[in-house]
């Protein structure tokens, strides 16, 4: 094992925390991540830690690199699973390809949520605007859905909400009346999942946490 690893929290709740995150992050002697990781992972963290902000995230990442290199065990928690619009994507860039690290996955968001709805998600379309709602993208949720798939998205809390996805499918000839859920809070004690139309969604507004799923038709919430 190398000493850096990317470890998988999952989408919140302490049931998800999977034992080899656990004994990783007990292992560990630098353990890094946003501060809601590091709280989920409190009891287990016997060292240094390191919150992650917004601000600091590449300077973070690169401490860990730096710090595994000099030989200590450093774990990096991300939300979710890391390669899904996780801290993956920001290492890799940060890390180059000769750095050496594991990865740890766990259980995303979007599975959670399609469990919730009870619905598969290996023919549905992923798409994660979260950090990146670039018209590229907007632009494939838009064809996408116009052929008929289902697709999953990560919304951008701060540019491409859950009502903002459903105004600019409308505004590019979708039908209203399309079905969409969006799941909010996954696993934590505010759980909550709203099955409803593009119109229905329009008035609508959900927390940071939340994932949205358009042209579901036989979604079956328990
Ligand atoms: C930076 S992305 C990380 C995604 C993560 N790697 C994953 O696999 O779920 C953060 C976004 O994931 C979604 N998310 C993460 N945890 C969630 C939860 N418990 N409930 C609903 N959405 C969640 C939200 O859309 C949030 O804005």
């Amino acid at each position: 094992m190398s000493k850096l690893k990317i470890v998988g929290m999952g989408p919140g709740s302490p049931d998800y925390i999977t034992d080899i995150a656990k004994q990783s992050v007990q292992n560990a002697e630098i353990v890094i991540g946003a501060k809601k990781a590091l709280k989920l992972f409190q009891d287990f963290i016997h060292c240094e830690s390191l919150a992650l902000t917004a601000q600091n995230i590449i300077e973070g990442l690169k401490y860990g690199v730096a710090s595994a290199a000099a030989g200590k065990e450093v774990v990096i928690l991300s939300t979710g699973d890391p390669g899904f619009s996780g801290l993956l994507g920001s290492l890799l860039k940060v890390a180059g390809k000769d750095v050496d690290f594991d990865v740890i996955p766990n259980v995303s968001s979007i599975q959670i949520c399609a469990a919730r709805l009870r619905m598969r998600w290996d023919t549905a379309t992923l798409i994660s605007f979260h950090a990146d709602a670039s018209n590229e993208k907007k632009m494939k949720l838009v064809e996408a859905t116009k052929s008929g798939n289902i697709v999953i998205l990560l919304p951008d809390p701060q540019s491409f909400s859950p009502s903002d996805v459903a105004r600019f499918l409308i505004e590019n000839g979708i039908d209203k009346k399309t079905a969409v859920s969006v799941c909010e809070n996954l696993t934590l004690t505010n759980e909550k999942v709203v099955t409803s139309t593009l119109a229905g969604i329009l008035e609508q507004e959900f927390g940071v946490l939340c994932v949205m799923v358009v042209g579901e038709k036989n979604t079956k919430v328990k």
